[in-house]
């Protein structure tokens, strides 16, 4: 893939993404993201159109299902010959969800215990980019990033990323291992915030990707857009030249409508 700034995002170690990416965590049991996807089939048939018209970051987790949304995504997207070829699949672990509660913990011992876990979901031996999915609030951000350090030297992830994070969170990161993406709430249907809006600057000054979570402002347990997605994708994607949009989606059709956007 080669680089334009306004259709593509290159990651510090080289990778090249398309900025319009598709966030899978709907593709599982409703209601709460629990339990496997009803309409397995349609949900392959999905990612795989998603592959067709040119998406190819997927925003996954270990949490969405939990489990179910990573097999779903290698049911769809492992190649014959075992490999998910140009698509880069970003996964996250240290939230551990059942049908009614959802916990965080973010220590060492657990975060390695989900790689581990998304590397058999995925089918796969190493995943693009993993993120801590939310700092549990007890574990330092240090001991979580060293973890992954030591999986990505062991080849298990290619890139570490950060999800429900503050910038000094990043920083204190940083000293431990290098972060290639920052996914946090960030949406025009939310009230600005300011500290979010330097951060994303400064993430931009650093080639640090941001990857807005409810990008089309939804309830991650509710459906439903709560702005226009066309101008709410579009308006992201002129902010920053680091902003890479994951709206989601169950159907083709909108699908289709947000993979357009950089074309309009
Ligand atoms: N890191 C975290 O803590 C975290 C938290 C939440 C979400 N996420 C990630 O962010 C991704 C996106 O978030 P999200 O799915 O909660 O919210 P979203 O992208 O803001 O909105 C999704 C909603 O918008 C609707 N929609 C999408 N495209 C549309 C279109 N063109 N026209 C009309 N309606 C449209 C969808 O309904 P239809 O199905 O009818 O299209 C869906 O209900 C998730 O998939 C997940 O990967 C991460």
């Amino acid at each position: 893939m080669t680089n334009d700034p306004n259709t593509t995002f290159i990651f510090l170690n080289g990778r090249i993404v398309n900025r319009i990416g598709y966030g899978a965590m709907r593709l599982t049991g409703q209601p709460r993201n629990f339990g496997p996807y009803a309409d397995w089939q349609g949900g392959i048939d999905l990612l795989r159109r998603a592959r067709d018209l040119g998406i190819n970051h997927i925003d996954t987790a270990r949490a969405y299902g939990p489990h179910e949304n990573e097999k779903l995504i290698a049911d769809a997207l492992v190649d014959a010959d075992g490999s998910y070829g140009e698509m880069f699949i970003a996964s996250k672990g240290g939230v551990e969800k059942s049908a009614t509660s959802l916990a965080r913990d973010t220590s060492a011992e657990t975060m390695k215990r989900h790689l581990e876990e998304s590397l058999a979901s995925l089918r796969t031996d190493k995943i693009d980019l993993y993120y801590v999915h939310a700092p549990d609030g007890i574990t330092s951000i240090s001991e979580s990033v060293a973890a992954f350090e030591e999986m990505r030297q062991a080849g298990k992830i290619d890139m570490i990323g950060l999800s429900n994070v503050t910038r000094a969170q990043v920083e204190e990161a940083l000293k431990v291992a290098p972060v290639a993406a920052v996914q946090n709430r960030y949406s025009p249907a939310d009230e600005r915030d300011e500290e979010l809006e330097e951060m994303i600057d400064w993430l931009n000054e650093q080639g640090i990707a941001f990857v807005p979570h409810g990008p089309l402002g939804a309830d991650p347990m509710k459906q439903g857009a709560t702005v226009d997605p066309g101008e709410a994708l579009r308006t992201l994607l002129a902010r920053a030249p680091n902003i890479l949009v994951i709206p989601g989606t169950t159907t083709i059709a909108h699908l289709e409508d947000n993979a357009s956007v950089l074309a309009t």
